[in-house]
């Protein structure tokens, strides 16, 4: 049998196999209040559908400061957990596991959606002001404000109540977005975190919000439900935010009671070279995994059923995440389970005609 579609189990939650679905923000909260709408039940709903173990949703707010775009959804409020909640529901009845990611924006909040426009939105239109490690910008982007060492407590009661709501709301996991640029990565990073308090200065300090998040998260949550990271292992920059560090950090975060990690690179500044190819993220991810307790998980370029298995069997990480395949075909974990001939129970009753 294939590894891929060997169950794994994560604290109380048995997932059916280790395709899980990345995170991918669809700036479809067309209100722009955070709402998920009928977009993401049909999106997350055909992923469920499609075979995957796990489902992460978005990129999903903590506060309305805290979105990428205006058309990010969130979960600060009551009508968020309820509306999550019946996109939940209806993941459960195709077996699939749920997870979301609870992210906050930093110094990258506040812009257009692609298809809207083009950096940040002026205040005038509708955007906000941004607030960071740092009050220097992203190349691009409108300045932020630097966050006051007593403001930094308010920013962990909102992850925290994030993610009170998100088990609320029946998600089976979550993870907490700390890669990619985004406000936990500019305080890791020595490139973003120039601060003399103490969150700035030795890795202890840049990791102490991140450590306060999860260890004020868990203890909200309790103990069965997995609590998962994910990191940017490299800015691919001499002297920043980097793979050892990475590893460092991650078993301070299993100390404080994190379960797995999602290891990503980049976004953390611009004009980076970045490696980019089939599985271009395995090097790092499997970096992490050999200095750490917990499992891994690896993302980018994985395309296809042998090539995740293939990962999977030099042994190091645990799970893989399919982000643009997924995007176009939502049943790529039938079609992996087919092309590695798996013989899987969750085809979709509705579809046994179709099966490949
Ligand atoms: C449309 C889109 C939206 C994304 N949104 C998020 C996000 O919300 N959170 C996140 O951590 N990564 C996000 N990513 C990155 C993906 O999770 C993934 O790491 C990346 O696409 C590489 O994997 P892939 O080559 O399989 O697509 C996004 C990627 C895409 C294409």
């Amino acid at each position: 049998m294939a590894k891929l579609f060997e169950t794994i189990r994560v604290r109380d939650l048995e997932v059916r196999n280790r395709i899980w679905v990345a995170p991918m923000c669809q700036y479809s909260a067309e209100d722009q209040d955070g709402m998920p709408t009928e977009w993401h039940l049909v999106h997350y709903g055909s992923r469920a559908a499609g075979g995957a173990g796990l489902v992460i949703v978005e990129a999903t707010a903590v506060s309305p400061v805290g979105r990428i775009s205006a058309w990010d959804t969130g979960i600060w409020n009551d009508q968020h957990t309820d509306a999550w909640s019946y996109i939940v529901d209806f993941m459960h009845t195709q077996g699939a596991a749920v997870a979301i990611q609870l992210a906050h924006a930093g110094r990258k909040a506040s812009i257009f959606r692609e298809w809207s426009g083009q950096g940040s939105i002026p205040l005038d239109e509708g955007g906000w002001q941004s607030v960071s490690a740092t009050d220097q910008g992203f190349t691009g982007y409108a300045a932020p404000r630097k966050l006051a060492t007593e403001e930094i407590g308010d920013i962990v009661a909102e992850f925290t109540r994030a993610a009170r709501r998100s088990v609320d709301a029946g998600f089976d996991a979550l993870e907490i977005h700390a890669a990619h640029g985004y406000l936990i990565h500019q305080f890791l990073s020595p490139i973003t975190n120039n601060r003399t308090d103490k969150y700035g200065g030795s890795l202890e300090n840049r990791a102490r919000l991140l450590l306060e998040i999860i260890t004020s998260v868990r203890n909200e949550i309790g103990e069965a439900t997995p609590l998962m990271v994910r990191f940017s292992a490299t800015d691919y920059v001499e002297g920043g935010w980097d793979e050892a560090q990475t590893a460092e950090v991650a078993n301070w975060c299993t100390k404080a009671g994190a379960d797995l990690f999602d290891i990503s690179t980049g976004g953390l500044v611009t004009g980076v070279q970045i490696p980019s190819g089939p599985g271009y993220q395995v090097p790092v991810a499997e970096f992490v995994a050999e200095r750490v307790e917990k499992p891994v998980s690896v993302v980018g370029q994985i395309t296809s059923g042998t090539q995740a298995e293939d990962i999977l069997q030099r042994g190091q990480v645990e799970v893989v995440m399919i982000g643009r395949a997924e995007l176009r075909d939502p049943m790529w974990p039938l079609r992996a389970a087919a092309e590695l001939g798996v013989d899987v129970d969750y085809w979709p009753k509705q579809y046994g005609w179709g099966k490949f």
